[in-house]
Parts: C-alpha cells; structure tokens; sequence
C-alpha cells in the first residue's frame, strides 16, 4: 500500500468497519462464478513465483517482494493470511488444471473508511485480449457489493499503459500521483484513480462496465 492513498478519505462508524472486516474474513473466492479465483495458500508459492518472476508481470506491480523469490512468495501469501484473519487484504489465485497460475488478485481494504484496492496480473499468454478489463470489472463489482465498500482507489506505474487506459475506459477518475513505496524501501511514481460506489452502479445500470 502506499501512503497517501486512498485520495479520498471518509470515516464510517465502528459498527460499519467491522461488518466489512467480518466480510474480508469470511471471503473464499472472488466472487460467486464457477471459475472464481479461490484464496491463495501456503503450497501455491512455487506456481504463484512462476508466474511473477515473469518481468512482464512484475516490473509494473510495486507491491510484491523484492527480491523476488520462492520464499518471499510465500511469506506474501502468508502475509495475506494474516491480512484476512486482520479482516484488512486477501490473495487470490486462479489455477490451471496443469498446475499453472494464470493469475492472481490483491485486495486491501481500509475498513475504516470503507476503502479498497485492488491489484493483480494475468499470465503474459492472456495479456491484451480484454481478459483482464473483464476480469476487473467483475472484481470491482464483488469488492462494491460483497465487501460493501463505498470507495475503490487504483494506482499505476506512469509507464503502464494497459492499466491506464483500463481504468480511464471504466470511468475511473484520475486523481493526480502519489510517491509508492516497494517493499525493498525504493519509490516509484504512481497515477492514482477513484471510483466510487454509487458513480459504479450507475455506469452498470447504464450499461457502461
Ligand atoms: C494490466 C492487465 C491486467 C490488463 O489486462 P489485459 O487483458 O492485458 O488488458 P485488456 O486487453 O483488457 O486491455 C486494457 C486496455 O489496455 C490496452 N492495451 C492492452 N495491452 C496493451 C499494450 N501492450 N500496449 C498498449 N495498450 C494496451 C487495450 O487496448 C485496452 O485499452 P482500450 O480499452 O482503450 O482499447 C494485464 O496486462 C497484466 O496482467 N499486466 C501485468 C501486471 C500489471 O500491470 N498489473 C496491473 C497493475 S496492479
């Protein structure tokens, strides 16, 4: 996470913040679909660093370890764990029937204000096929509704076009950029975006995903 995100920031009462904690630590998979991503667990750390010691992958993402390895994996898919029992983040990972990871997703959550995040990447195989807009969508759509949260706030690298015209497309609003921090303790420049909770049920209602 990084600190000055989210932009907007709007306490809600106790009570609140602890149903949607209630409702992080009760989260299995990302939504109802079949194929939904399910929780990630300790033994995906090898299929999981498969997947993200691809550069295509990781070079955009600021939040995973660094260095990059198996057991850093694991320890970022505990750490998720332990954000789940804190009702705060959950991991989630979709699995090939060969084993393979070809994807993954990244929820934070500030209960306190209602907030969340979400990241995440696709195997470079399924990259620019509008998978993952679809896939977002969805995703934003379950943190709205299932997490009841009031506010989503998206960051991307200033190099990371894909991301950037995703979420200008999805009506997101820019909100200037904010300095993020890697877990090394080194900075890069993020663009930020929000999108709130009623602005998102009436593009959908307008049928604008
Ligand atoms: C970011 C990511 C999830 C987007 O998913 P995707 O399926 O590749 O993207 P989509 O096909 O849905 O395209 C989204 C937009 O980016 C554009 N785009 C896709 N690949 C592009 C590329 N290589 N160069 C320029 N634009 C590109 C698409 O044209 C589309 O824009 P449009 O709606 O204005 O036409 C995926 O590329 C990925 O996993 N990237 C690596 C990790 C990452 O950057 N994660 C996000 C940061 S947390």
């Amino acid at each position: 996470m990084t600190d000055g995100i989210p932009v907007t920031r709007r306490l809600v009462s106790a009570q609140r913040a602890d149903n949607i904690r209630q409702m992080v630590r009760r989260a299995e998979t990302l939504g109802d679909a079949p194929d939904a991503s399910r929780l990630a667990r300790p033994d995906d750390a090898p299929a999981l660093y498969a997947l993200l010691s691809d550069p295509a992958v990781h070079a955009p993402i600021y939040t995973l370890p660094r260095p990059l390895t198996e057991a850093s994996v694991q320890a970022f898919i505990q750490s998720h764990l332990d954000e789940r029992e804190a009702g705060t983040g959950l991991l989630f990972v979709r699995a090939a029937e060969d084993g393979r990871i070809m994807g993954y997703s990244d929820v934070q959550v500030w209960p306190h204000w209602a907030a969340g995040e979400l990241g995440g990447a696709l195997h470079p195989s399924e990259h620019n096929r509008r998978q993952g807009t679809r896939g977002a969508a969805a995703s934003f759509d379950w943190m709205f509704e299932s997490l009841d949260l009031d506010l989503l706030c998206e960051t991307a690298s200033l190099e990371n076009v894909p991301t950037q015209r995703m979420l200008d497309g999805m009506g997101f609003e820019r909100k200037g950029e904010v300095e993020s921090r890697r877990p090394d303790g080194s900075a890069r420049w993020s663009l930020v975006w929000e999108m709130t909770r009623d602005a998102w049920r009436a593009r959908q209602g307008a049928g604008q995903p």
